[in-house]
Formats: C-alpha cells, sequence, structure tokens
C-alpha cells in the first residue's frame, strides 16, 4: 500500500504486492465468480481471472459474445452459460459486465437468483448511483463492489499478457459479509489491476462519464477537428493538417506525457514550441470550461445516463451505432488518418528498413512508448538525453 497526500487529500492505493497469490488464493479460492457478459470488459476480466486460477464462469446470451466465448475456450453447459439465471445460482461472485443499457433490462434475472452472502460486481457506479432510472436495487444479503478498469477491456487483457497491469478503482456499496472489501481488492488484482485506488460508486460514475466524454473522447475528437479542419481552410494539405494535428499527438508527444508529464514533454521540445504551447494552453482551458461545466451538470443531473439508456436501448441501437461510426472513418481526417498510419515504416512489412528508419531511430527521444502503454511511474532518468521533434 502507498499513501500520499496532494491538494489536502491522503489518498492510499493498494498495489499487487499487498494481495499476492497465496492472499488471494485465500480469499477467493472457495469462490466460483460468474462473468455476465462477454464484451471488452467480460473477456478482459473472465480471462485474466481464469489464467489467474480463479473458478471463473461466463453467461451471455447466444450470439456474437458467445460464440467468441467458446473458441476462447470456454465449454458451453460447463463454464459457459446462456442462461444467465443459471450461473448467478452456481456462483458466490456475479461480475455484472453487460452493457449497462443490457444490465438494466436483466436485473431481474439477476436479483432472483443471487445466493444469499453472494458479492455483486460492477465495472461502473452507473447502474447502482442511478438507480431511479435503472430500477437496479439489490437485496440486503448481498455484497455490492466495484471495481472500474481505467481503460478497455482489451488493455487490461493486453496488458496482463505483458505482465503489467491497468490502474483501476475500487468500491463498497454495501457489505453484507464483512468480507466485502477484501473480495474487491481480491477480485481488483484478479482481473488484472496493477494498483487500486479507492472511490466511491457515485464519484466513480461522475468522473468516468465526465472524462470519456471530455478529454478521454469526445473532447479530444472535437479539438482534434476543430484544428485540422482550420489548417484545410487555410490551404494545407491533408496529410500536413493530419500530422499536425494527430499524427504527432499520437507518435510523439501524447506518449512523452504518459511517460514523464506534461511539463517534461514541454521541456523536451523546442523553445518556440514551448513558447507557443506556455502561451495558448490558458486560453483553451478558458474557453472549454464553460463547456466542461455544462457536460458535469448534464451528468450530474441524470440527463446524461437518461440519453444513454434510451439511445442504447432502442432495437436499432446496432444500426445507428455503425452508421454513425461510418461517418467518423468516413471525414477526412480519418480518411488521411489511414493513409497516413500505413506510411508508418513498421506496417509496411520490413519493405522500409533503410537509413531514414535508422535516423529516424537515433533522433527519437527516449524511446517513447505507443498509446495506452506508458509506464506510470516511469522514472525521467533521460531527461538529458530527450529532444522531442517540436
Ligand atoms: N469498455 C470500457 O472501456 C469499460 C471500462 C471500464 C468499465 N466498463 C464497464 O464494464 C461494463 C461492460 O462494458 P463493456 O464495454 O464490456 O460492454 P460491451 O462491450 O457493450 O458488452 C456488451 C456485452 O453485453 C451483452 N449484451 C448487451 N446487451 C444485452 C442485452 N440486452 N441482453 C443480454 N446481453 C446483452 C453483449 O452481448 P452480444 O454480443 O450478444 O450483444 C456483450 O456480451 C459496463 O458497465 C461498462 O460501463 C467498460
Amino acid at each position: 500500500m502507498k499513501t500520499f497526500a496532494i491538494g489536502g487529500i491522503e489518498e492510499t492505493v493498494v498495489e499487487r504486492t499487498d494481495v499476492p497469490p497465496s492472499e488471494l488464493k485465500k480469499i477467493l479460492g472457495k469462490e466460483t465468480v460468474a462473468v455476465i457478459g462477454y464484451g471488452t470488459q467480460g473477456r478482459g476480466q473472465a480471462l485474466n481471472l481464469r489464467d489467474n486460477g480463479v473458478k471463473t464462469v461466463v453467461a451471455v446470451r447466444p450470439g456474437k459474445s458467445f460464440e467468441l466465448a467458446k473458441s476462447d475456450g470456454w465449454t458451453p453447459g460447463k463454464t459457459l452459460f446462456s442462461d444467465i439465471g443459471e450461473a448467478v445460482r452456481k456462483s458466490t461472485v456475479v461480475e455484472y459486465l453487460l452493457s449497462d443499457a443490457g444490465q438494466k433490462a436483466n436485473w431481474a434475472t439477476i436479483r432472483d437468483n443471487l445466493q444469499d452472502g453472494a458479492a455483486l460486481y460492477f465495472s461502473h457506479g452507473f447502474l447502482i448511483v442511478f438507480r431511479d432510472q435503472t430500477g437496479v436495487v439489490p437485496p440486503a444479503n448481498v455484497d455490492v463492489i466495484l471495481v472500474a478498469p481505467k481503460g478497455s477491456g482489451t488493455t487490461v487483457r493486453r496488458l496482463f499478457l505483458e505482465g503489467r497491469g491497468i490502474n483501476a478503482s475500487f468500491a463498497v456499496e454495501q457489505d453484507y459479509t464483512g468480507r466485502a472489501r477484501e473480495r474487491a481488492l481480491a477480485l481488483g488484482i484478479a482481473v488484472g489491476a496493477g494498483y487500486l485506488f479507492e472511490t466511491t460508486f457515485r464519484n466513480e460514475v461522475l468522473s468516468d462519464l465526465t472524462g470519456e466524454r471530455g478529454v478521454l473522447m469526445g473532447a479530444i475528437y472535437g479539438v482534434m477537428r476543430a484544428q485540422y479542419q482550420l489548417l484545410r481552410k487555410m490551404g494545407h494539405t491533408p496529410s500536413e493538417a493530419f500530422n499536425e494535428t494527430v499524427e504527432e499527438a499520437t507518435q510523439s508527444l501524447y506518449p512523452l506525457i504518459g511517460e514523464n508529464g506534461m511539463d517534461w514533454m514541454y521541456a523536451n521540445c523546442s523553445t518556440t514550441a514551448q513558447r507557443g504551447a506556455l502561451d495558448w494552453y490558458r486560453k483553451f482551458e478558458e474557453a472549454v470550461m464553460p463547456v466542461f461545466d455544462e457536460l458535469y451538470e448534464e451528468v450530474r443531473s441524470g440527463r446524461e445516463t437518461a440519453h444513454v439508456l434510451d439511445a442504447n436501448s432502442r432495437s436499432d441501437y446496432h444500426q445507428q451505432l455503425q452508421k454513425e461510426l461510418a461517418e467518423v472513418r468516413n471525414d477526412e481526417i480519418w480518411q488521411i488518418g489511414a493513409i497516413v498510419r500505413d506510411l508508418r515504416p513498421e506496417r509496411q512489412g520490413g519493405s522500409r528498413t533503410g537509413s531514414a528508419r535508422t535516423s529516424a531511430k537515433k533522433a527519437a527521444p527516449a524511446k517513447p512508448a505507443k498509446a495506452g502503454k506508458s509506464k506510470p511511474k516511469a522514472k525521467p532518468k533521460t531527461k538529458k538525453k530527450a529532444k522531442a521533434r517540436r
């Protein structure tokens, strides 16, 4: 465990070493975990649990996810069930990992089949916090816990296979057995967390919904799109506009932020770039703050979750989603993006291993990690050597 204090708040973080394999076995050895849903989180977490030696079964309706689970080695009738109620009845821990709208739709089946003393586990505070919209009120005779990996289930699995771990938050909403906290922590480590920071269901859902609509996904695309359109309007070519907006961000500068922080990325850019960034970031901050205020209020009021439940429960949800994703894909910025990505030497099957690549490597700053793969606690040892292209 590590404790630190920043901004007047003291926090304690639970690390993998706090729940070593022997402890994990002691806490989870007698549990059977049912992972309900085999989307990105269900799959990543179920496979990691299985590889960590936890007795695990998967339950999901017949269809795409069911077939994927079969191909991952889950055996129908033994470790894979299409009857969600059956899997819940057989288990002492229920990881409820359908899509959030799917969780609302299937809640009665879960509730009616939970064992006395079971742990009901979520990876999002959504269903519980907005219970007035979802109708999800757990019975009093179960633990209600949360482990929310801070990333896609694909990353949960990939980092686990690399011997690393994703950062995750955990929370206890209801402690019926007196073991809720130790169960949450052991499950968190078993599903692949590298470390866990404590939260509440409410804080998790408010921060998570704000983050993904904001800097993590929504805002970043909005800002990229605005800059790309400006450059195109001013006569820049698509590849120049894309390189200055996305490619350099994801391939050079953002990984540097991940490695050692914003100040370090700034410190390792040209003085011209530094001056500009230091002068302009506050203007952007002021410009977007009202949008963030509006966003948080939409989330807190429940209007955002009501919208999600409504949109994602519609029968034509998948078709509509495909249509919207196609619009993004066909946007000029991502059309040129596909071409530019294919120009990366490593995507050219070794055909471009000449001097250009070698010299680019020499000039590269301290081996930037790929996006999403940066080490959270990397020491800034390489400061002196690193110098980004800017
Ligand atoms: N993805 C992330 O980055 C992330 C990160 C942290 C936490 N979480 C949370 O983890 C949970 C699972 O997320 P996810 O991204 O894995 O979800 P997802 O990819 O949307 O998973 C959907 C799964 O639920 C099934 N499903 C959807 N609607 C259903 C319904 N009405 N009836 C039965 N099954 C249904 C799907 O089966 P079919 O294939 O048959 O449709 C699929 O197996 C959510 O609470 C989410 O908020 C997600």
